[in-house]
């Protein structure tokens, strides 16, 4: 097989037909997602399930989200989570977070799940800490003041994962003026230097094309 978005894409799909399978839920937040005209950059569902067994792995109980999006990876964690857990998740289009209460409540979870709208950067600092697991999916550009967040809401043993670090291959280009790649590369600049931090990156390919994860411990 050649190395192709399309033989990526097909790889994927067998990979969520075997290990995700379908769900109705899920997939009604995705139909609800595309119906309000919201870009379809939620993760992929192996990747919505990476995140629901890290968060079981990891026995997490309070879990932040940064950008909700339509909720499909909130609705993931939520489920990890347990009954008695709670997903905070932080939202800055009012539009996009009344999309996402609803599929979060349609799909069970909504008693675990507190949806912020605001931006980052203004929400944040209202949270109390604590959090166990701690998702950064939101606009990259503010990925290291998402990071150092991170750090302060966490504790030592928190996971942080970073989505979207791959963009393509476009990360390793020093003359881009896309402003996504260049604040993907700062964070994972941080993740290295930030001596609060211990972290690593998986590069991915599948029905997002080339992409991938940062995975980091706080210390
Ligand atoms: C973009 C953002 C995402 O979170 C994602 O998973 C894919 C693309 C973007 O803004 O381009
Ligand atoms: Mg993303």
């Amino acid at each position: 097989m050649d190395s192709t978005p399309g033989a990526w894409r097909a790889a994927d799909d067998f990979l969520t037909e075997i290990l995700v399978g379908r769900d109705p839920a899920l997939e009604a937040a995705l139909a609800a997602q595309r119906e309000a005209g919201m870009p379809e950059i939620e993760v992929a569902p192996v990747a919505g399930k990476l995140l629901n067994l890290l968060v079981r792995m990891c026995g997490a109980r309070r879990v932040l989200e940064i950008g909700t999006l339509g909720g499909y990876s909130t609705i993931w964690m939520a489920r990890g989570v347990g009954a008695e857990g709670r997903v905070v998740t932080i939202e800055a289009e009012a539009a996009h977070a009344e999309v996402a209460r609803r599929s979060i409540d349609a799909a069970g979870v909504g008693e675990r799940v507190d949806i912020r709208v605001g931006r980052g950067a203004d929400v944040l600092p209202t949270l109390a800490g604590g959090f166990d697991l701690i998702f950064i999916d939101a606009d990259k550009e503010s990925n290291t003041v998402y990071l150092d967040w991170a750090a302060k809401l966490g504790r030592p043993g928190t996971v942080v994962v970073v989505d979207n670090i791959g963009r393509d291959g476009e990360i390793v280009d020093a003359d881009t003026s896309d402003s996504k790649v260049i604040g993907t590369r700062e964070g994972l600049r941080m993740l290295g230097d930030d001596p609060r931090f211990d972290a690593t990156a998986l590069q991915t390919v599948g029905v997002k094309g080339w992409d991938g994860f940062a995975l980091a411990l706080v210390v």
